[in-house]
């Protein structure tokens, strides 16, 4: 074969490389042509097995235009092996991101309920039904409101019953929620029915049953012939609904200067089951509903006729009800963000709107 043969045959194969390469779409179809044309035996690299059939002075030239073509169709096969592996790549992806409506959906954790929070709700939802109204009150509140207005004033000892927050601007942390009593006869006069659920404060050495921050609800009903029994059998259906069975109680007398006579309502130990253990001093009772009969001047502060009615008031210890329900021996664990969930906001259906502030 002579040198012009050689490049028209060079030139050929170069030809069938480019017009076979859209029909190689895959790697493997790609290796075989690349063995097919610069192979020892393929189309172009057989050219140079013929090499001694040239006279010695062009066989260098011969080997160079063989070479040369030889990197060429490498370069092209090269390329076309990149092209092939993106659109590979490309098609993973969009298998990937392709959208199957028939897969089930990625669960989303959801967050629980304070179970604070969920024994509120209980209890408003009973009250609801009762015709009460829930009112807020503020957590900074006047001595006058917090103490004067519920019948302690200044040198009254029963101040000393409740270890206070004094506030730089002559305010108090609320001990109690009793002011919302003192707020809701002043706003709506009487007949009355509301709840006021609320964070209170008092100077405490933290342990497992005292917290400087705790909920109470405090209850008030006042209408014409309102007596003790009402309040005892409220208590009892309080207890009911948010136990979710019947629970034992008991009534002993007790003293808070804003009501006459007072009482104390104690349910039976949920954590011992009235056995005794540390939660309930070993008595077997917890503490859960301090009450009474609104005090004449109590009633008469809020501007309440005390002729025509009479009232009765509870504060229901909140945060006590909620370490009863669920078993919780430890207070310090509720404000501990502790987010281990107990109560699926599902379940209790969700939150009823607290009317606005009471100002
Ligand atoms: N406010 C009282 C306290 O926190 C609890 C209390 C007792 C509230 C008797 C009342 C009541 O409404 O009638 O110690």
């Amino acid at each position: 074969m002579d040198l012009e043969r050689l490049n028209k045959r060079i030139a050929e194969v170069e030809a069938e490389v480019a017009s076979s390469l859209p029909d190689v779409t895959t790697a493997d179809a790609l290796r075989t042509l690349d063995t097919a044309v610069l192979g020892k035996k393929g189309s172009l690299g057989s050219l140079l097995g013929n090499i001694r059939d040239y006279p010695g002075d062009q066989r260098g030239q011969v080997g160079q235009l063989v070479n040369k073509a030889k990197a060429r169709i490498k370069a092209t096969l090269d390329a076309r092996l990149a092209e092939l592996q993106s659109a590979d790549i490309a098609a993973e992806q969009s298998q990937a991101e392709s959208y199957d409506p028939t897969l089930p959906g990625i669960p989303k954790p959801m967050g629980s309920v304070h179970p604070v929070t969920a024994v509120q709700w209980d209890v408003e939802r009973l009250f609801e039904r009762l015709g009460f109204t829930v009112e807020a009150g503020p957590e900074m509140e006047s001595e006058h409101n917090n103490f004067e207005a519920l019948n302690i004033p200044a040198t009254h000892p029963a101040r000393d019953m409740q270890d206070t927050f004094f506030l730089v601007n002559k305010m108090v942390l609320r001990t109690h929620t009793s002011p919302v009593q003192h707020r809701s006869m002043k706003k709506f006069g009487a007949p009355l029915r509301v709840i006021a659920p609320g964070r209170c404060f008092r100077y405490e050495t933290l342990d497992a049953s005292h917290e400087n921050t705790f909920h109470q609800i405090e209850g008030l009903m006042i209408d014409e012939n309102i007596s003790l029994p009402n309040l005892i059998a409220l208590s009892q259906m309080l207890l009911r609904e948010v136990m979710q069975r019947d629970v034992k109680l008991r009534v002993r007398p007790g003293y808070f200067p804003f009501v006459e006579p007072g009482i104390e309502i104690d349910m039976n130990c949920e954590i011992c089951g009235g056995s005794g253990c540390p939660t309930c001093k070993n008595s077997g009772w917890v503490e859960i509903l301090p009450a009474g009969m609104v005090h004449p001047k109590v009633l008469a502060a809020g501007n309440i006729d005390t002729e025509k009615y009479t009232g009765f008031a509870f504060g229901l210890g909140l945060t006590r009800l909620a370490m009863m329900k669920y078993g919780i021996r430890d207070i310090r664990v509720l404000n501990s963000g502790d987010l281990r969930p107990i109560v699926s906001p599902m379940r209790l259906g969700g939150p009823i709107i607290a009317g606005e502030g009471l100002s």
